[in-house]
């Protein structure tokens, strides 16, 4: 799938969204007295819509296989946060390898999704509708954090206070997983991060160090290839 075609189906499934509000499907489009990030002040919805009217597009029902190598080779441990975790399959997957694991996302239909799927496969995770911008509000301390397609929906400003704000609930020395579009390839996803907007983002003066960034692909439910993307892991210094 062309780039150019992804963002025509992200944009019909907003579209979507936006007749089922119309018909009076969806009857609350509030943004639970937070400010509208930059993506739903472009998209002119906010992020729970998404998730309305079926899975969105980046909603494949399956962790994400960039996600399942680390965890499979023990990236994961302690207490996992999960930025940004939508329907929780990411989260989920973490959460039956035995860890405590917290999922946040803005979407509260996304969580009680997430929710469901956990009580229906018997899975302990606990997922909480927090804004990613403001993780100290959880007065928590994560070992592990995975951001999931989060990053790559921020603006710059938005994107300061996302990496202050990880690094207000990321014990030092603990890991942070970024997978994200990249810039690099035919076809790329519909936010493309280059890897040196990664590396100023994650700076050591914001409290963090870039271990590793490698190419990998993020699955969408039109490509079950992936759009090329980065595999970021960045330690909390
Ligand atoms: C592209 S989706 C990825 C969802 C999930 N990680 C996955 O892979 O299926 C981005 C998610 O981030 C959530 N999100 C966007 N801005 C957020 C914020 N400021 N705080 C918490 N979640 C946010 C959206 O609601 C959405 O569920």
């Amino acid at each position: 799938m062309t780039d150019a075609t992804m963002r025509l189906a992200y944009i019909s499934h907003r579209e979507e969204t936006k007749m089922s509000q119309q018909t009076g499907v969806r009857a609350d489009d509030s943004y639970s007295g937070r400010q509208p990030t930059s993506h739903e002040r472009r998209a002119g919805l906010p992020w729970d819509a998404s998730y309305l009217d079926g899975p969105a597009p980046w909603d494949t029902g399956q962790p994400q296989p960039a996600i399942l190598r680390p965890a499979g080779e023990g990236a994961f441990a302690g207490a996992v946060l999960g930025a940004g975790c939508g329907t929780g399959e990411n989260a989920l997957y973490i959460a039956s390898l035995g860890l405590h694991v917290l999922g946040v996302d803005v979407a509260e239909t996304a969580l009680s999704i997430a929710r469901k799927k956990a009580a229906g496969r018997g899975i302990d995770a606990d997922f909480l509708v927090a804004d990613a911008c403001h993780l100290d509000r959880l007065d928590r301390v994560f070992e592990t954090v995975l951001d999931c397609g989060l990053f790559h929906t921020f603006d710059s400003a938005e994107r300061r206070d996302y990496v202050a704000s990880l690094a207000s609930v990321t014990g030092r020395g603990g890991d942070l997983y970024v997978l994200c579009f990249s810039d690099v390839g035919p076809d790329t996803g519909p936010h493309p991060i280059s890897q040196e907007e990664l590396r100023a983002a994650f700076k050591r003066s914001s409290g963090w160090s870039i271990a590793s960034i490698s190419p990998d692909r993020c699955q969408t439910r039109f490509d079950a290839q992936g759009a090329p993307a980065w595999l970021a892991k960045i330690e909390r210094i």
